[in-house]
C-alpha cells in the first residue's frame, strides 16, 4: 500500500485492481487510512491482532506521541497539569474540554460533595464478599450496581450525564475507601464536606475512632498528582472496553464497570500491583537481579518485568518520569526508607543497559514507581489498581460521552478470519464414534 503525497488518498492494489482509500488527518499530523468501506468495495477485511495498528475512533480528548514521549489532555501538557492542577480540575477539563473557572470549579465541588454518600442499602453489599475478596471485583460490582440506585440515565442519558459523571467520580472514592474499611472490619468513615477530593479519600481510608488521621498536604499533593497522571490515556484496553460496551447502548455505570474489569489485568492497570510483587520477590531472593532479568528475557518463561514496556511509548513514558521524581520527593518528605525503591532503581538501571530491553524500546512505564508512592502513603498493595481506576474514571466517562454524542457512532463489532472446520455433515448421537 502506498500513500500518495499529492492528495489525501491511498491506493491499495488487490489482484491487479487499484482501490482508492481516503486518508483522515488529525490536528497533530497523525494520519489514518479509512478502510471502513474496504469489505464492501473489495471483499477483504483487514487483520490486526491486538489492534496494534488499528484506529477505532477519532477523538478530541487525549493526544500522545509515543516517539517523542508527549502526552496532553485536551491540548494541555501532562507535566503542567500534574504540577498545577487539582485532580477535579483535570476531571472537569476532560469532561468539558475547558479548564473550569472559579465558579465552575465551585459548582463542580458542590456536586461532588452532594453525591459523596453511598445509599445505605448498598453498604450491606460489602458484607457478602469473602474477607479476602479482590477490591477490584468489589469495585466493579458496586459501580455496576449504582444504576439500580441512581437510575437517572433513562431515555436521554446525555441530558443527565453531568450529574451521573459527578455522582460516579464522587462515589467511586467512597466505595473504594469503604471496601478497605470493611476488609479490615473497621467502622466506616463517612465523607466530609470540608476536605478536598483527595483529602476526603485519605481520611475515609485511614481515620479511626481511636486514632484520628491527619490529612497532610504533601500526601494529598502526591495522590493528586498520581490521579491526574492516570486520568486518561486515549484508546487503551480499558477505555476501548468502555467504548465497546457503551457502543451497544448500555448505561454509563455498566460500561465503566466493564472498564474496571479490563483494567484489572496485570498487563494493564494490574501491573502496579505486579511491580511490587516482583520487587518483593527480588528482595527476598537476595537482590538476584540477574536471575529475574534473565527470566524476563526467556521466551519460555511467562515472567516479564512488570512496569516495563508500553504499546505506544517507544522512548519514554512521560508519566513515568514525573512519577519517579514525585516518588523521591514524597519518600523524603515522609522520611520513609523503602528498600523496594532501591531495588526498583537498580533494576531500572540494569534493564536500561541491557541489549534486550534497548532493542525492544522497553522503558519504565507509569506503573513502575507509582506503587512505591502508594505504599509510602499507606495504600495496601491489593488496592493499587483501584487507585488507578479512581484516576482513570474521568477519562473513561469523557470517552463514553464523546462516543455517545457522535451521531456517527455504530455498535463496535470487529471481524475475524475463520480458521475452523469447513462445513461438515451432522452426525446423530447414536452414530458418533
Ligand atoms: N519484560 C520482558 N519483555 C518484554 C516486556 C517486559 N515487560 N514487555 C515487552 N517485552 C518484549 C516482548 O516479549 C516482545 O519480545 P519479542 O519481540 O522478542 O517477542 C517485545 O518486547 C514486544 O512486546 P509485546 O508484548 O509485543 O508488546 P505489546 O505492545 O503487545 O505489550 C505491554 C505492551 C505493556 C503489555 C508489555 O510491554 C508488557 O507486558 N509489560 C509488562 C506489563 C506492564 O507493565 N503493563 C503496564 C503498561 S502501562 C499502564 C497501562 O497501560 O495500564
Amino acid at each position: 500500500m502506498t500513500k500518495t503525497t499529492a492528495s489525501d488518498t491511498a491506493q491499495l492494489i488487490i489482484d491487479g485492481k487499484t482501490h482508492t482509500l481516503p486518508i483522515v488527518r488529525g490536528t497533530e499530523g497523525d494520519a489514518a487510512i479509512d478502510i471502513s468501506n474496504l469489505l464492501r468495495d473489495t471483499g477483504y477485511i483487514t487483520l490486526d491482532t491486538g489492534y496494534k495498528n488499528t484506529g477505532s475512533c477519532s477523538s478530541a480528548i487525549t493526544y500522545l506521541d509515543g516517539n517523542k514521549g508527549i502526552l496532553r489532555y485536551r491540548g494541555y501538557p501532562i507535566e503542567e497539569l500534574a504540577d498545577k492542577c487539582a485532580f477535579i480540575e483535570v476531571a472537569y477539563l476532560l469532561l468539558h474540554n475547558k479548564l473550569p473557572n472559579s465558579r465552575e470549579l465551585e459548582d463542580f465541588k458542590v456536586l461532588l460533595e452532594r453525591f459523596a454518600l453511598l445509599h445505605e442499602d448498598m453498604i450491606h453489599f460489602f458484607d457478602h464478599f469473602p474477607p479476602n475478596a479482590s477490591p477490584m471485583s468489589i469495585l466493579s460490582v458496586m459501580v455496576n450496581s449504582l444504576c439500580n440506585y441512581y437510575p437517572e440515565m433513562g431515555d436521554d442519558p446525555l441530558q443527565d450525564l453531568n450529574i451521573t459523571a459527578a455522582r460516579l467520580i464522587s462515589k467511586i472514592r467512597t466505595i473504594a475507601a469503604f471496601s478497605y474499611k470493611k476488609s479490615l472490619g473497621h467502622p466506616l468513615v463517612y465523607p466530609r464536606a470540608d476536605l478536598s477530593y483527595c483529602g476526603n479519600f485519605l481520611n475515609m481510608m485511614f481515620d479511626k475512632p481511636v486514632k484520628p488521621y491527619t490529612v497532610r498536604p504533601e500526601v494529598v499533593a502526591a495522590l493528586n498528582k498520581l490521579l491526574i497522571l492516570h486520568a486518561d490515556h486515549e484508546q487503551n484496553c480499558s477505555t476501548s472496553t468502555v467504548r465497546l460496551v457503551g457502543s451497544a447502548g448500555v448505561n454509563l455505570y455498566a460500561s465503566i464497570s466493564a472498564g474496571i474489569n479490563a483494567l484489572w489485568g496485570p498487563l494493564h492497570g494490574g501491573a502496579n500491583e505486579a511491580v511490587i510483587d516482583m520487587l518483593e520477590l527480588i528482595y527476598a531472593d537476595d537482590n538476584n537481579f540477574e536471575k529475574y532479568i534473565n527470566k524476563a528475557k526467556d521466551k519460555n518463561d511467562p515472567f516479564r518485568l512488570s512496569g516495563f514496556g508500553h504499546r505506544v511509548y517507544r522512548t519514554f513514558d512521560p508519566r513515568g518520569t514525573i512519577i519517579k521524581k514525585a516518588c523521591d520527593e514524597i519518600l523524603e518528605v515522609l522520611n520513609v526508607s523503602d528498600p523496594l525503591l532501591d531495588i526498583a532503581r537498580q533494576l531500572e538501571e540494569i534493564a536500561l543497559r541491557d541489549e534486550y530491553f534497548i532493542e525492544r524500546n522497553l522503558y519504565p512505564n507509569v506503573d513502575f514507581y507509582s506503587g512505591i508512592i502508594y505504599r509510602a502513603i499507606g495504600i495496601p498493595t491489593n488496592m493499587f489498581t483501584v487507585m488507578f481506576a479512581l484516576g482513570r474514571l474521568p477519562g473513561w466517562i469523557a470517552q463514553w460521552k464523546e462516543q455517545r454524542e457522535d451521531p456517527g457512532t455504530r455498535i463496535g463489532r470487529p471481524r475475524q478470519v475463520y480458521t475452523g472446520e469447513p462445513a461438515r455433515k451432522f452426525v446423530p448421537l447414536e452414530e458418533r464414534t
